[in-house]
């Protein structure tokens, strides 16, 4: 069978926060995201799209990520997905019935990143709102990527590109990978790093213009929401970014601008130097509690 799945996009990402009320009011008010209903579990849904979410929170006991989600982009994809993780091992699941209708999903299945222990979910279809997402707070274009840190990265780009189905755009050796998940023409929806542990290290929302990343870093400074890095500019997507701390200290992006690759005849993947202009051409560096919390919620 092989890699013969392609992916729509990054769908959702679904954290786990010690008090949803306040999560809640962070991800409305200094994210701008739209309240979308209650779930199963007093979770919550959100959402910058059409799409019934692009965001979950769940109650937990420590901020983190409980999984990823990625739609597909036909059935015949997710059965693609669902046969070839099979063949490899990884022992997918599809979720019942009840669980689908819960999450507005057409059929869906779990399974285990095997190097982040990282629970990714697999769907086609998701139930679209008729009215537009209100862009009253930020004008969000989308759910942009999740940053994973890991301690097997070696093993993990190499997994991620030859069973997963994602294209590598740029890395730096041994160290970072921005990766798309294929055909999806974003220069990176997924990017893994070397850690030393496995960790969420940030979710990033693209916004439709600069003004979206000024008008956050004002109102960051008036909410008291810790900005961690930027605003600046990320010389491998060329992206102007803000990255703050939600409630519980897990690392939220804005970036605005990012390079798209087109299906066939994309640029080769670009080796970066480790510096810190990779980082930022303004010159700014992270604080240390940049990526620092989000552990990644593992299934028993
Ligand atoms: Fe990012």
């Amino acid at each position: 069978m092989g890699m013969d799945f392609r992916y729509r996009k990054l769908g959702y990402v679904a954290l786990t926060v010690t008090d949803v009320e306040k999560s809640a009011a962070f991800y409305q008010d200094m994210v701008g995201l739209d309240a979308a209903g209650e779930g199963p579990g007093g979770s919550r849904f959100f959402r910058c799209s059409n799409d019934h979410h692009n965001v979950i929170l769940y109650p937990g006991t420590a901020g983190g990520l409980k999984r990823i989600g990625w739609q597909m982009e036909s059935d015949a994809s997710l059965d693609a997905a669902f046969g070839h993780f099979g063949d490899i091992g990884l022992k997918p699941q599809w979720l019942d019935a009840g669980e689908q209708q819960a999450l507005k999903q057409g059929r869906t299945f779990r399974m285990t990143e095997p190097n982040t222990g990282a629970t990714f979910e697999y769907y086609a279809d998701i139930s679209q709102f008729i009215p537009p997402y209100s862009r009253k707070v930020t004008k969000i274009a989308r759910l942009g990527h999740v940053v994973l840190t890991v301690k097997e990265f070696a093993k993990a780009r190499q997994f991620f590109t030859e069973q997963l189905n994602y294209r590598i755009s740029d890395y730096i050796p041994g160290a970072f990978a921005f990766m798309r998940c294929f055909p999806n023409p974003f220069h990176h929806s997924l990017a893994i790093g070397q850690g030393t542990e496995d960790r969420l290290n940030h979710v990033n929302f693209m916004v439709t213009d600069i003004d979206d990343v000024g008008r956050a870093n004002i109102r960051a400074q008036k909410m008291q929401v810790p900005i961690v890095f930027g605003p600046g500019r990320h010389p491998p997507s060329d992206s102007i970014f803000l990255y703050y701390l939600d409630p519980d200290e897990m690392t939220v992006e804005f970036s605005f601008g990012m390079e798209e690759f087109p299906e066939v005849g994309p640029r080769a993947p670009r080796m970066l130097e480790p510096s810190l202009e990779t980082l930022d051409y303004w010159g700014g560096a992270p604080s240390p509690r940049f990526g620092a919390k989000g552990v990644i919620e593992t299934v028993g």
